[in-house]
């Protein structure tokens, strides 16, 4: 809890007084998001901001559209959606689609793991996720599920914490979260999360 608050406080004193005004500028594809997000969407753990690069265009957007109508990011607990969900709101929808085709062209690397778990355990567990998520994480968007593999993992443990927790996934018109939420409950605890988590730094993509 402690570093993410700090991680909070951090954000606090980089972002408090010009988040709004670069939520603002025109055009959106300007260089904000890679503020947080790192030089080509490469992920950011000191702000705790995701890799953008590599990600699906119709989950890129359906997050930002999320965020954008508060059905992302506005759970009082959610500390690091707090801090996204600024940069979404103002953005009109021909700026999220600039946003996908500028993100499209940044090159996937995939994240360099940093957790550690029991990844036997963690296949065992991951075998609820693959239906959605693809046997090798890469996936599935006839589901609507993204491709885990190669993203950051200290990201993907807080998701599945703030799933397992209803920091994400509880707003009514959050569908998809919805589905993930009741998923993310059955890894039981934490140990269960790092599980997965260092199973899913296994795969490739
Ligand atoms: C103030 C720092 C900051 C800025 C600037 C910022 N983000 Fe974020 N963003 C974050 C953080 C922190 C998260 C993680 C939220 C969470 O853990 O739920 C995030 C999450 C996201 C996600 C969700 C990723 C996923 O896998 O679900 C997307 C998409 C995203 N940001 C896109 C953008 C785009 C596009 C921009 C520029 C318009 C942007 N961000 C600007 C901090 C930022
Ligand atoms: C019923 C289908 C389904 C299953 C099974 C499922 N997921 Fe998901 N998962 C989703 C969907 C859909 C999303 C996207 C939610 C959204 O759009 O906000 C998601 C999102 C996620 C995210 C957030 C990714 C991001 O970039 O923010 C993580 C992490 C995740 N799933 C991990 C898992 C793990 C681990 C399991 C197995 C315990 C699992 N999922 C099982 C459907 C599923």
């Amino acid at each position: 809890m402690s570093s993410r608050l700090m991680v909070a406080l951090g954000l606090c004193l980089l972002f408090g007084s010009t988040a709004h005004a670069a939520a603002e500028r025109e055009p959106y594809n300007d260089r904000y998001c890679t503020t947080c997000h790192g030089s080509e969407g490469g992920g950011n753990e000191g702000i705790q901001a995701p890799r953008l690069a590599g990600m699906e265009a119709a989950y890129l957007r359906r997050q930002l559209e999320n965020f954008r109508a508060g059905i992302r990011g506005t759970h009082p607990q959610d500390i690091e959606g707090i801090a996204m969900r600024p940069m979404a709101v103002k953005l009109t929808d021909a700026s999220i689609d600039d946003i996908v085709v500028w993100v499209g062209g940044w090159p996937y690397v995939p994240a360099a793991p940093t957790i550690s778990g029991d990844v036997a355990a963690g296949q065992r567990l991951y075998s609820n996720c693959a239906s959605c998520h693809g046997e090798n994480a890469e996936g599935l968007p006839s589901f609507n599920a993204p491709a885990l593999a190669g993203q950051n993992d200290w990201y993907l443990v807080t998701q599945l914490r703030d799933f397992m927790a209803g920091y994400r996934g509880t707003h009514p018109q959050d569908i998809f979260g919805a589905q993930m939420r009741t998923m993310a409950t059955t890894l039981g605890d934490d140990s269960g999360i790092m599980n997965v988590v260092s199973y899913i730094n296994t795969l490739g993509r």
